[in-house]
């Protein structure tokens, strides 16, 4: 039966949903092997999924654990992952300000991406831990709340991303939409904003799979009657100037504190307006103007010191390493690329991100760049600050900044 499964796949031929119950439901309990899986995931990778498909097998990645559904209206965002994205950070605070209630549950890093967790973590006392009734009751009093998933949420799904990982099967849009699209549906979201990064940072590297996929989450999104907006970003490049735990949320608190204007302060703009915008049914343009409004009265930044406090997060004591090493430049020019992957590699090679999922972080290592692309660079500028623990060879890191 489960060879059959396989072959039937292999051969491009449309699965019914008690075999997809079968083969999956039976993964779970152990009864299907981790080679018999990977091999049907290749053969979904290679032969891809109908939409009937798709939405059978979100409904089992569903139903594979516990669901959420905490009282009123939920506006989600989610980011496919990228270097040095902490908008979750800014975004989250911005909407919440505006009335809309924000519960998210948030995962860890793995690899040369960040996780919003592991952030958020880096601020002694901050508790990612919260019960249901804990979550229920802060909605209720702060209107926001950012926590790590539990571990009964969408089992499936972790079992088959770990899987997906180790066996070159990452990239399949019908996995990837799936994959996202269970877990918010199970986190108990109404409203959806998924922001897609494309690049050579990124899952995704080009915008034609960009927007395959969006149809796609857009398309479960209405099986399930939730409305789903998607946006494609870049992440050719780092998002911000920050890479590593500690190091972002300072970054996050100086755009929420008007202190940057900036690339990610737009960004950040954009994607907090159309949550706005679906939380409260009104247009983008007017949800931009009441963002703009939070951050520039410090609304956004004073919802943050609450929510942060309120989680039990004590900024005074927000560390980072004070060994540091200026990379500099052996020539003068235009920085014309620093590589999103290279200086996510970079981050987990100084500590700041893992390799495997047990691997332990360092909140206060990172990378912040002094050089962005675009700008001018003389012969022994600065191009980039690293923030250690521990010696590292730092020969090759000039050449991730591409510079002519
Ligand atoms: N993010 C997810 O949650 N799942 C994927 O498969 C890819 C990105």
């Amino acid at each position: 039966m489960i060879v059959e499964i396989i072959n039937k796949k292999r051969l491009g031929k449309i699965l019914s949903k008690k075999e997809l119950e079968n083969f999956f439901n039976g993964y779970l309990r152990g009864e299907v092997a981790d080679y018999q899986m990977s091999a049907l995931l290749m053969a979904i990778c290679i032969k891809g999924m109908t939409d009937k498909e798709i939405f059978d097998l979100t409904d089992i990645f569903i139903k594979s654990g516990e669901t959420f559904d905490f009282p009123g209206i939920e506006v989600d965002k989610h980011s496919t992952g990228g270097v040095g994205d902490k908008t979750t950070l800014i975004i989250a605070p911005i909407v919440s300000s505006l009335g809309v209630p924000v519960v998210k549950m948030s995962g860890r890093g793995l690899g040369f991406t960040g996780g919003t967790i592991d952030k958020l973590e880096s601020i002694p006392g901050f508790r990612t831990d919260l019960t249901d009734l804990e979550i229920a009751k802060q909605k209720k009093e702060i209107g926001i709340v950012i926590t790590s998933q539990t571990k009964n949420l969408v089992p499936l799904d972790k079992l088959i991303y770990s899987l997906r990982d180790v066996t070159g099967t990452t990239e399949s849009i019908p996995l990837i939409a799936t994959s996202i699209m269970s877990k918010k549906i199970a986190s108990g979201a109404d409203k959806i904003l998924i922001d897609i990064k494309v690049g050579d940072g990124a899952l995704i590297k080009k915008e034609k799979d960009a927007k395959k996929l969006a149809q796609l989450m857009k398309k479960i999104g209405k099986f399930h009657h939730k409305e789903v907006r998607c946006m494609t970003t870049n992440m050719d490049t780092p998002l911000g100037t920050s890479i590593g735990n500690s190091l972002e949320v300072i970054e996050a608190m100086e755009i929420l504190n008007n202190k940057e204007d900036n690339y990610l302060r737009r960004l950040c703009i954009e994607l907090a307006s159309e949550m706005v915008s679906m939380g409260k049914d009104i247009s983008v343009e007017e949800a931009k103007i009441q963002v703009e409004e939070s951050i520039r009265s410090g609304k956004a930044y004073q919802k943050f010191l609450e929510f942060v406090k309120y989680q039990g997060g004590d900024l005074q004591k927000l560390k980072v390493s004070d060994q540091r090493i200026e990379v500099k430049s052996k020539k003068a020019g235009t920085i014309k690329k620093i590589s999103a992957k290279d200086i996510g590699n970079l981050s987990v090679s100084l500590g700041a991100g893992r390799i495997e999922k047990e691997d332990k972080i360092d909140p206060t290592v990172g990378i912040v760049l002094n050089k962005r692309v675009g700008d001018q660079v003389l012969e022994k500028e600065t191009l980039c600050t690293l923030y250690i623990n521990k010696e590292i060879n730092i020969e090759q890191i000039e050449e991730i900044f591409v510079i002519e």
